[in-house]
């Protein structure tokens, strides 16, 4: 059984299968014509933590493809003590072709993978963020046509999305810049796990950020607070200042280069109106685009885990 648990276990080849299909799906879908492919399928989501696009982006994604979706918090799924996660993953897996999870501990989307029995994918945990960057890479190859050659630059927290991006970046070899104040960088522990499984990425951490964004093609960033991290709201202000991504930072980048964030976006403190409302930003076409890539997961989970 696949799951979409972590990009650490995928393969370059399972990523591009992910994007064919998606390409396939997203210009049917452009010329309106919805095949039912998962006609008759369940999809339940337990989420801990909200959503807009993660959510609604599986909702349309089934609704088009013909399948159902049920939404749950992990608290109404009883995942609050009232019963232990493995039996809820069992019991949910019995009524489900698929589970999406957004939870804080990627530990509980592992464990749902091990137990359900059925495809369990990851809507965001505080370790990953999948979906959301085989988006990214998805979006970045239709923009330039290819991303043989382009070059990534990641500002800001060394967060889910920033680790997620680093692995797809190198299952698609595409070299990636990530530049956080001290303190806030990706971590040892993370970076030795990904050279480990993904010997030949080509990773660079440049604390400067406009040193950082030097020949960058896309120049991403991402919330300075993630959800659970409210509390810190106020000092990752001050910290993360000079990682605000204005237009004189993108006029660093490469020419050409485009703006790119996963939303949901703190205008006026990672980036400013001017930039994500701007000519470089493809930020809205990612946010599209999440439905696609939802489409391209499921099918390629199911065709996959029916052989
Ligand atoms: N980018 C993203 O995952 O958005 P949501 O938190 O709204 O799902
Ligand atoms: N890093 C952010 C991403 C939201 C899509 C968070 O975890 O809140």
């Amino acid at each position: 059984m696949r799951h979409l648990d972590t990009l650490l276990n995928f393969s370059t080849d399972d990523v591009q299968e992910i994007f064919a299909i998606a390409d396939e799906l997203k210009s049917q879908s452009l010329q309106g014509n919805r095949e039912p492919r998962l006609a008759g399928s369940v999809l339940t989501m337990l989420f801990e933590k909200p959503s807009l696009r993660t959510r609604i982006s599986f909702e349309a994604a089934m609704a088009h493809l013909g399948g159902t979706c049920i939404f749950l918090s992990t608290a109404e799924a009883g995942l609050n003590g009232r019963e232990s996660a493995v039996d809820v993953a069992r019991v949910l897996g019995g009524y489900s072709d698929f589970v999406v999870m957004r939870t804080f501990e990627q530990s509980l989307i592992d464990q749902f993978a091990q137990h359900a029995g059925c495809a369990v994918i990851n809507g965001l945990s505080n370790d990953s963020h999948p979906c959301q960057a085989l988006t990214d890479f998805f979006t970045m190859r239709e923009e330039f046509g290819s991303l043989a050659g382009r070059r990534v630059t990641y500002i800001g927290d060394g967060n889910n999305v920033a680790k997620s991006l680093a692995i797809c970046a190198g299952l698609l070899k595409v070299p990636y810049v990530v530049s956080s104040p001290a303190g806030y960088e990706l971590t040892p522990d993370f970076l030795q796990q990904l050279k480990r499984t993904i010997p030949d990425v080509d990773i660079t951490l440049i604390e400067d950020p406009h040193a950082a964004v030097n020949d960058a093609d896309v120049v991403y960033t991402d919330v300075w607070a993630s959800m659970g991290q409210e509390s810190e709201s106020n000092a990752r202000k001050q910290i993360f200042g000079p990682y605000r991504v204005d237009a004189d930072l993108m006029a660093a980048a490469a020419t050409g280069a485009k703006f790119m964030h996963c939303l949901p976006a703190k205008r006026g403190l990672e980036c400013t109106d001017e930039v994500i409302d701007g000519p470089t930003s493809i930020a809205f076409q990612q946010a599209e685009n999440r439905m696609h890539i939802a489409k391209g997961v499921l099918a390629w989970l199911s065709n996959v885990n029916a052989k």
